[in-house]
């Protein structure tokens, strides 16, 4: 049975990803830097579980230790998901003009939203390396797309789209490195999905408010369970030819 690490695994997404691993046959090991929730979370979870960590995605040494733990007591470690993030703990951090943005700030997006996918990645590679097969999915966000999305989705989100452009763009240029060792590398990008700041009511409170003007084609936001799904998918035999990829899980919002 596989075994993939997953950062944020106490968040929305990181935890949708989990459900979904889980379900195709894997074991799952979460890391957060929340221990409540992460407790909640891998016992409802159950027993495809095979480790949770409570750490800080920031901290390199802290990532690169768990990993290395996860590898050897699972025997090895087949998978990774980078999915901590959120923007609960910055303030200021999205919502305000760039001009209006602070170095402390960018510094905070960039640590959280860059540096742990980083940190992660310069983890796992050397054990993936060592078992020449494994894959990882990065989460990254339609905002690393476009560059900040016009008017009728996301305004005033520069420093955010900016960790997630450089998101997709590491995962493209690792995918070419770690193709030769066996080991793929792909990225989601969710476009308006509940999370746990943005629960679903919260939402759809939201799109009352803005019209659905703000609506993807589809008609409506996303569950974190459908990137759940795109991610699994990326992490499955299914997606054995794809490598440097990343999905837009947004109901068509690029298109608009
Ligand atoms: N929800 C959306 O609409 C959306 C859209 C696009 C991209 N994303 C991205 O998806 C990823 C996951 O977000 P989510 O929607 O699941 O949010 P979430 O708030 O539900 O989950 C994020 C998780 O990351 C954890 N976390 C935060 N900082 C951490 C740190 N320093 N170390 C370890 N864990 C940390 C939190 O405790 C939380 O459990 C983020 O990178 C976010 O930018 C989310």
């Amino acid at each position: 049975m596989p075994t993939a690490f997953i950062t944020g695994g106490a968040g929305a997404i990181g935890s949708a990803s989990a459900r979904a691993l889980a379900r195709d046959g894997w074991r799952v090991v979460l890391a957060d830097i929340d221990g409540d929730e992460l407790k909640r979370v891998a016992a409802d979870i159950g027993d495809a579980v095979a480790g949770t960590f409570v750490l800080d995605a920031t901290d390199f040494d802290a990532v690169d230790s768990a990993i290395e733990k996860a590898a050897a007591t699972n025997g090895w470690l087949q998978g990774l998901v980078t999915a901590a993030g959120g923007l609960r703990h910055i303030p200021g951090a999205k919502g305000a003009p760039f001009t209006e943005t602070s170095p402390e700030s960018w510094d905070a997006l960039i640590e959280v939203h860059l540096n742990a996918v980083y940190y992660a990645c310069h983890a796992a590679l050397p054990v993936f390396y060592r078992q020449e097969t494994a894959a990882i999915v990065n989460i990254a966000s339609g905002a690393g797309l476009r560059g900040g999305p016009p008017h009728i989705r996301q305004r005033n989100a520069s420093v955010y789209s900016a960790t997630k452009a450089g998101v997709i763009a590491l995962t493209q240029s690792l995918a070419q490195e770690a193709a030769s060792h066996g080991v793929r590398v792909n990225a989601v990008a969710p476009g308006r999905v509940e999370s746990r700041t943005k629960s679903w009511d919260e939402m759809e409170r939201m799109r009352r408010e803005e019209g659905d003007v703000r609506l993807p084609p589809l008609g409506r936001f996303g569950r974190a369970a459908e990137v759940g799904d795109a991610v699994a998918f990326l992490m499955s035999d299914r997606a054995a030819y794809i490598t440097g990829a990343c999905i837009d899980v947004s109901g068509g919002s690029r298109l608009h």
